[in-house]
Formats: C-alpha cells, structure tokens, sequence
C-alpha cells in the first residue's frame, strides 16, 4: 500500500495489521491499523511510529515520500508499544532525528523503554515550527497513560489525536467516509469501552480543549480518520463520558432509553432460566435487555454493551464453593474498567452451599454498581412458578 495524501505534503504512512484478534485481552474482530503521518515541509516530523513487527512497512512507506536522513523529527504523542514499539529500529534508519515527547512522562517513559535518544521534551502548549507549518502540543494526561499528548497543526487544521477517537479496525481505506460509518462507530463504542471508559474525566478536559480548534481532519493512531463524521465522533464521545458518569442525567438529556444487560454463566442451565426470567421482568416493563452468556460473550463485547446500559444483573452458580471462573474474570474486568451510576444485582442457582452469589454482590459492589435488591438465589432447578415471581420481582421492582 501507498501511502495516502491527507493534505499537500501531509501523508499517512502506517500499518495495517489485518490478523490481529486480541488486544491485551480486548477482542479485535475486524483487526487494527497503526497509524503514522509524516508531514513534509522545510523540516520534515514523522508523528509515532507502529508496532515493532511493522517497522519496515512504516519505513518502505516514508521512503516513498522522501529519503529517510531527512527526517528531522520524531513525535512520539504516546509511550505505549503499539506506537513507540519500532522506535529503536525506526531511529537507526532515521539518524538525523530528534524525539519529541511530552515532558516529563514522555522522556521518563521512552527512556524507561528504550535507553537514550536525542530527546526533546515539549511542555503543553508549546509549538515546533516545521516552516510553513507548526505543531502544537496539547497535554492529555492519564488519556489513557500519563505521558498522553495529542498534537495540533494549525495550518491544515488536523488534530494527530493519538489513541483519542480510535478504532481497531483494518481496512484498505483511511477515512471515515470510505468505509461503511456503523462499522467504524461500534468498533469506536467499543474502543471507548475498552480503553477510554475509566477516564472519562479527562475525555472531558480533552473535547474541552478541542472545542477551541478548528479541525478538518480528526487523525487517530487506530483506523480510520475523521474527515466527514468529526461531529458524530466528538459528539459520541461526549455522549459516552457522560453516560460513563451519569447515565440518568444522560437519559433526560438525550431520550436516550434505559437498557438493560444481564451477564451470566451456567452450568446446567438453571442460572440461565433465571436470567432469562429476569430479562423478561426488564422487557415486560419497556426496559430494552440484552442477555448475554459469557460461554458465548467475551468480556471485552459485553463492556460495549455496558457503555450505553443503565441495569446490569450478573449471575453465577457455585463450583466448588465459588463463582465460576469466566464470571470472575468477567467482574474482575468491569471493575478495571469503573462504569460510573449503574445499577443492579446478582442472582444463581446452588445445589447446597450456594457461596457465588453473595461472591458475585460482592463484586457488583466493588464496581460501584448500586444494589437495586437483594440477591436472586434459587436451589437446584427453578420451575415455571419460580420463574414467574423472579421475573414479577425485576418487573415491580423500583428502579
Ligand atoms: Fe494505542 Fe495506548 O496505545
């Protein structure tokens, strides 16, 4: 692949890694893209780089544009190996070039990774002139390491936002209206869910600082870029820092309606009679639910469905006096990744000591979920009578 011209003298120049599936245990469907820009002009930047087994794809492609000693500076908005990870291979070949990083994460970070290099560390606000152009560093501290910053160019008005407004998604095109728009917004909901949820704090600060720019190209490091659809991405993302604090005040100001999800694992099927028992309490009263079998489900899916969702019931029998495994991982996940306002409860079936439930409240309680009732537990298999007062009880209970 070529690279691809964002602007007069301003190329991507990336990877498509087309085979990855598992991001540090987030599953990744439809792949991923490491993207890089090289912006040419009286000085020439490249901003990051790719993960390491992409650097000579990253470097074929630069090379196209212009001979690798002429490079004379590398941004580096982000430590984290899916954009430093070739630094030290892409540095041999690029000798003439200075790092810039954000000061003094950034430094500390990279050198912590990779030893020595010419260094330069950029405050936020401070500007690097290229000649016609500038780049202008914006800070974006714990989005989502401390070394974050995003960087700005005013003159052609993209942002080279780094992991902010990402997706993993791999495709043959770079912008967002080359590719079908749902495809690119689940798998941006689900990098949300995945990466961004715990710091919708500073999502906040960011779409502040944003707010004050002109943009006509939103550059991520993942997928495609935003040329087309950068009101429905920021405004996405207002949506979804918001909901991540405040689901009820979300509801009243965008009609958005309450869902449910109702996560759960079984092993003969009787905790799964009481979820759906319980999914059909929420339905019956207009609640939208989800039901969710984590046999089926991998965790990562299930927290994008959790981005949007008000209600979260979460059930396990008792192996061996405990919750079952996926349900732990599962809660242990949700925990890392602190949806703010939700509400819910456990619920399971037991054969004779029954200890998962109480396992599982515990858990929800940990995550800051808000108990709506006490918990669902049913010995051995539930019948139709049953049944019907669990999904009575979901049904009447006050919300
Ligand atoms: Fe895409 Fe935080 O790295």
């Amino acid at each position: 692949m070529r690279p691809v011209v964002l602007k007069p003298d301003v190329y991507w120049a990336g990877a498509v890694d087309w085979k990855l599936r598992n991001f540090h245990g987030y599953t990744t469907n439809r792949g991923a893209t490491y993207n890089a820009y090289l912006i040419v002009d009286e000085k020439t930047a490249l901003i990051d780089t790719v993960k390491a087994p992409f650097a000579q794809e990253l470097l074929e492609r630069v090379e196209q544009i212009i001979p690798l000693e002429k490079v004379d500076y590398l941004i580096c908005n982000h430590v984290e190996m899916d954009h430093s990870g070739s630094l030290p291979e892409v540095m041999k070949r690029i000798p003439n070039a200075r790092v810039v990083c954000s000061v003094p994460q950034g430094v500390k970070g990279l050198t912590a990774h990779y030893g020595d290099y010419p260094y330069q560390g950029v405050k936020a606000g401070d500007s690097l002139s290229l000649g016609k152009r500038t780049l202008t560093f914006v800070h974006t501290p714990m989005l989502h390491w401390p070394d974050n910053m995003v960087s700005y160019c005013p003159e052609e008005k993209i942002l080279f936002s780094n992991d902010a407004f990402g997706q993993h998604y791999a495709s043959s095109k770079r912008f967002d209206d080359e590719v079908p728009l749902g495809e690119v917004m689940q798998e941006a909901a689900k990098y949300y869910a995945n990466i961004v949820m715990p710091f919708h704090s500073q999502v906040k600060g960011a779409l502040k600082a944003a707010a004050g720019l002109d943009i006509d190209v939103i550059a991520p490091s993942h997928g495609v870029m935003w040329r087309s659809s950068i009101e429905r991405i920021v405004d996405a993302y207002a949506h979804w820092s918001f909901f991540s604090q405040e689901p009820d005040a979300l509801r009243f100001e965008k009609e958005s309606p309450e869902t449910a999800v109702v996560v759960y694992q079984s092993m003969w099927r009787s905790t799964e009679k009481i979820a759906y028992a319980i999914a059909d309490g929420f339905i019956s009263r207009g609640i939208p639910t989800k039901l969710r079998d984590l046999d089926v489900c991998h965790r990562s899916d299930i927290m994008t469905d959790i981005l949007e969702a008000k209600y979260i019931a979460v059930g396990s029998p008792t192996l061996n006096n405990n919750m079952l495994p996926d349900v732990a991982a599962f809660l242990t996940y949700m925990r890392g990744l602190a949806p703010k306002g939700r509400k819910g409860f456990a619920f399971g079936s037991y054969g004779w000591s029954g200890q998962s439930v109480a396992q599982v409240e515990e858990m929800l309680t940990a995550c800051g979920v808000e108990l709506l009732c006490e918990k669902m537990r049913l010995q051995y298999i539930p019948d139709g009578a049953m049944l019907s007062i669990i999904s009575g009880q979901v049904e009447n209970m006050k919300l």
